[in-house]
C-alpha cells in the first residue's frame, strides 16, 4: 500500500481526500495546512464543481503537519500530494523529488513557464515519478473527445471550441494576480492543456481579455492557430456576476458528426449526426479520481506518466504565457 501525505487542505486538499477514499492501491497516512481546524479535518473548502470536495474523511489517523516541508521530510511517505497555492508548487514539487518522494502536484504546474521547465527538467533527472495533475486529459467526456480525435471516429475535427466561465472565488490567494495568474492561468490552462494535448503546439496564439477583478488576466478569448483546420478556439474567465455559477463546455466538429457537452444540461455529452442528437454514456466519476487512480497506478507499476507528463504541463504555461502576451500586444504570438 502506497502512503500519502496531502500538503494543502483547502479545496483541492479535500477533493484529492475524496478520491483516495475511492481508489485502491494508496492510502493518506499524513496532511499538511498551516491552518489548524483544516489539518484536523473540521473546515471544508467548497470547490466549483457538483460533487467535489465533499469532506466527511476521518483525519483521527493521519500524522499531522503545520508546514508542508516538515512533512515531505517525513521518511514514511512515498508519495507527496501537493495541493498547495500556486507559487509554491515548483518550489514544493522539487523538494519533495529530492526528498525521494513522489510527486503529483495540482495545476498549474508553476507560476511560470521559467519554473515549469527547471522543474520538468528535474523530474526527467530524477528516479521518482512526477505528474501535474490536468484532470480534464482525465474526465470521463474529454477522455472519449480524445479518443474520437484520435481514431478519427466521425472523421478530422473541422472546428472546436471550449468554454469555462464562472465568478471569481473571492478568497486565498485567488485575490491576488501575481499570486494566483488570473483565470487565464488559473482556470483557462484546463483548455488550452487539453487543446495543446489534441491538436499539439498550436503555431501561435491570438488572444483577447481583460483584467477583473485580479491584476492579471480573468476573462479571456483565444484562438489556437494551426495550418488549416482544426479552428480551436477557447473562452476561460472567472468575471462572471457572483451567483452566475460555473459552465464547462465545448462543441466539437467532426467532418461526420458534431459532439457538444454541457455541464448544465441533463444529458451533458450529447453526439448529433445524421440528423438526431443521441446522449453519450461516459464512465462515472470525476477527472480528479482518475488522474489520482492512473498516477498510483504508475507509481505501483513504475511507469512513467505518458498522459501527463512533465514537458506537456510546462507547454501549458508556455502557451498561457504566449496568450498574455498576445493580449498585450495586440497581435498573434509564437509560442
Ligand atoms: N484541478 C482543478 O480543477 C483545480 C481547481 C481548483 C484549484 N486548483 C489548484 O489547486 C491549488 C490549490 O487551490 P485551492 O483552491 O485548494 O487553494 P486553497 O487556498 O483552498 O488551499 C490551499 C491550502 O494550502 C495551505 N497552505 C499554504 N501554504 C502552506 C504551507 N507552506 N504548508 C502547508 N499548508 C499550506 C493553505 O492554508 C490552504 O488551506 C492551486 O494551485 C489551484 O490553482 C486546481
Amino acid at each position: 500500500m502506497l502512503k500519502v501525505g496531502i500538503a494543502g487542505i483547502g479545496t483541492m486538499g479535500t477533493t484529492h481526500l475524496d478520491a483516495y477514499g475511492k481508489i485502491k492501491g494508496a492510502k493518506v497516512v499524513a496532511v499538511a495546512d498551516l491552518f489548524e481546524d483544516r489539518r484536523e479535518g473540521r473546515t471544508l473548502v467548497a470547490g466549483n464543481v457538483k460533487g467535489q470536495s465533499q469532506g466527511g474523511t476521518d483525519f483521527a489517523s493521519f500524522r499531522k503537519y503545520a508546514e508542508a516541508m516538515e512533512m515531505i521530510a517525513d521518511p514514511d511517505i512515498d508519495i507527496i500530494d501537493i495541493c498547495l497555492p500556486t507559487p509554491l508548487h515548483a518550489r514544493y514539487a522539487t523538494a519533495a523529488l529530492k526528498a525521494g518522494k513522489h510527486v503529483l502536484t495540482e495545476k498549474p504546474f508553476a507560476l511560470n513557464a521559467r519554473e515549469a521547465q527547471t522543474l520538468a527538467k528535474a523530474a526527467a533527472k530524477s528516479d521518482k515519478l512526477l505528474m501535474c495533475a490536468m484532470c480534464m486529459r482525465f474526465w470521463p467526456a474529454w477522455a472519449w473527445l480524445k479518443q474520437a480525435i484520435d481514431k478519427q471516429t466521425y472523421g478530422r475535427v473541422l472546428a472546436a471550441h471550449f468554454r469555462r466561465v464562472t465568478s471569481h472565488p473571492g478568497r486565498s490567494f485567488y485575490l491576488d494576480g501575481d499570486a494566483c495568474g488570473g483565470a487565464i492561468l488559473d482556470l483557462h490552462i484546463h483548455d488550452t492543456d487539453f487543446v495543446q494535448h489534441c491538436f499539439g503546439k498550436p503555431k501561435a496564439v491570438f488572444s483577447r481579455g481583460y483584467s477583473r477583478p485580479t491584476n492579471a488576466i480573468d476573462h479571456v478569448l483565444t484562438h489556437y492557430l494551426y495550418d488549416d483546420v482544426p479552428l480551436v478556439t477557447a473562452e476561460g474567465g472567472w468575471a462572471m456576476t457572483p451567483g452566475f455559477g460555473f459552465q464547462m463546455q465545448f462543441t466539437v466538429n467532426f467532418e461526420r458528426a458534431t459532439a457538444v457537452f454541457d455541464n448544465g444540461a441533463p444529458e451533458p455529452l450529447q453526439l448529433v449526426r445524421n440528423g438526431k442528437s443521441t446522449p453519450v454514456k461516459v464512465k462515472p466519476g470525476m477527472g480528479y479520481q482518475h488522474e489520482i487512480a492512473y498516477f498510483v497506478d504508475c507509481v505501483r507499476t513504475g511507469r512513467r506518466p505518458e498522459v501527463v507528463d512533465p514537458a506537456g504541463a510546462a507547454r501549458s504555461v508556455a502557451i498561457v504565457e504566449a496568450e498574455v502576451r498576445s493580449i498585450r500586444s495586440g497581435r498573434p504570438e509564437k509560442v
